[in-house]
């Protein structure tokens, strides 16, 4: 059995743990909340106690965090890991002034078919990699670049060997060979490829976009994830005004990712739902659009995450910190919001209650900053200032 390890001298615990009696609410804006002067208690794999350092109890081990803040690991909610190459040449043609078109998909599922596996997992294994030295400590991944019933199998199923949250994204685009016969490939995503690959995910997603697949095609494969137990999420409204939200909201969808652009009723669904809004500032930042309106879905109640979209199109970045920074700055979103929303957030488009927050029972995930308070990740993008990661009570 392993002993207690106290973490004292914490200059900003960042708990993100609901005041007494709180239990129970599922949406809203959560609640940032955070103990200055603090100290944490681990025992195995999760808190055991949090509070004032002055009052910690004792216990078999002691770090000393220097008046460092402590926060809970982030977690990214919305990642597309599992590709090969690379498509940096678009990305400059775009900042050239080329628009950013959902059919760019279609090269990385070219690369992605020809790789081995050993490549494929190489490639994801760099990137979650990535994704833990810059304090994410759980992480969605999608499917999406294989769309064959064995190269999407294979992509949910080295997925599976990084993470539990694992999203079947057979309908990302249509892919060439079925270019004259989309409705056969609708058929394919909702009957052998989601044979082959719900034993693998907990979720199913869609591309939902003028490009992609229309609201009556995103419905029947969604529909067609729920009744084999996958729940829902939808990639929607990211390349302009579309159905994706009110279908996801519908549905009963964890999430609707992107949010980019948003009508009133857009809006008022999401705010009155669980639904929560995932907003993915990166592939704004990569594509030059506008960020989403984050204000007006925090002031209208909404549930918000923040997520990276890591994915070589439009978003190959594996730093929710960078995310944080834009949010914050561009987004106007505050400090205490964009942190939220990159912890307890994402747990919430996760339905997970074990993560995203610092309380007893809570798994033991948490972040060392080399700074004194969480608003240094904005105010200092780009800086590296992640001390130490714990996963699971363990230093990495
Ligand atoms: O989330 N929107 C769809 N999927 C990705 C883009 C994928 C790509 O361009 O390769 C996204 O932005
Ligand atoms: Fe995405």
């Amino acid at each position: 059995m392993t002993g207690s390890l106290l973490i004292t001298r914490i200059g900003e615990l960042v708990t993100n743990a609901p005041p007494e009696g709180a239990a129970g609410r599922t949406r809203g804006a959560g609640w940032f909340a955070a103990i200055d002067n603090a100290a944490v208690i681990i025992e195995g794999d999760r808190i055991a106690w949090t509070g004032l350092a002055s009052q910690a109890p004792p216990a078999d081990e002691v770090v000393d965090a220097g008046g460092r803040a402590v926060l809970p690991g982030f977690v990214d909610s919305h990642a597309h890991l599992v590709f090969a190459g690379e498509r940096s040449a678009e990305f400059a043609a775009r900042m050239a002034g080329k628009p950013y078109e959902a059919g760019g998909i279609r090269s990385t599922v070219a690369a992605t078919r020809a790789a081995t596996d050993a490549e494929l997992r190489a490639g994801l294994n760099r990137l979650t990699g990535e994704l833990l030295r810059q304090g994410t400590t759980t992480f969605e991944c999608k499917s999406g670049y294989g769309l064959t019933v064995a190269d999407e199998a294979r992509s949910v199923a080295l997925a599976a060997e990084v993470t539990e949250e694992v999203t079947y994204l057979g309908a990302h685009v249509v892919p060439a060979e079925y270019a004259g016969d989309p409705a056969g490939y609708v058929g394919l995503v909702c009957g052998p490829m989601l044979d082959a690959c719900a034993p693998y995910s907990r979720w199913v997603d869609v591309f939902c976009e003028k490009g992609a697949f229309a609201a009556d095609e995103a419905r029947a494969v969604l529909t067609a994830g729920l009744s084999r137990g996958l729940a829902p999420r939808v990639h929607a409204s990211q390349l302009g005004y579309g159905p994706g939200i009110q279908l996801a909201v519908e549905l009963g969808a964890a999430s609707a990712d992107h949010c980019t652009f948003l009508n009133d009723a857009d809006v008022d669904a999401l705010a009155s739902s669980a639904t929560v809004a995932t907003l993915l500032p990166g592939a704004e930042f990569s594509t030059r659009q506008p960020y989403p309106d984050a204000r007006r879905l925090l002031d209208a109640g909404a549930t918000v995450a923040l997520a990276t979209d890591c994915n070589p199109g439009t978003s190959y970045t594996t730093s929710i910190p960078f995310c944080i920074a834009l949010a914050v700055r561009d987004m106007h979103m505050t400090t205490e919001e964009a942190l939220w929303s990159a912890t307890a957030g994402g747990a919430r488009a996760l339905r997970r209650s074990d993560v995203g927050y610092l309380a007893p029972g809570a798994k033991a995930d948490l972040i060392v900053l080399d700074a004194p308070s969480h608003a240094h990740l904005a105010y200092r993008p780009g800086v590296p200032l992640l001390h130490a990661v714990y996963k699971s009570g363990r230093p990495l």
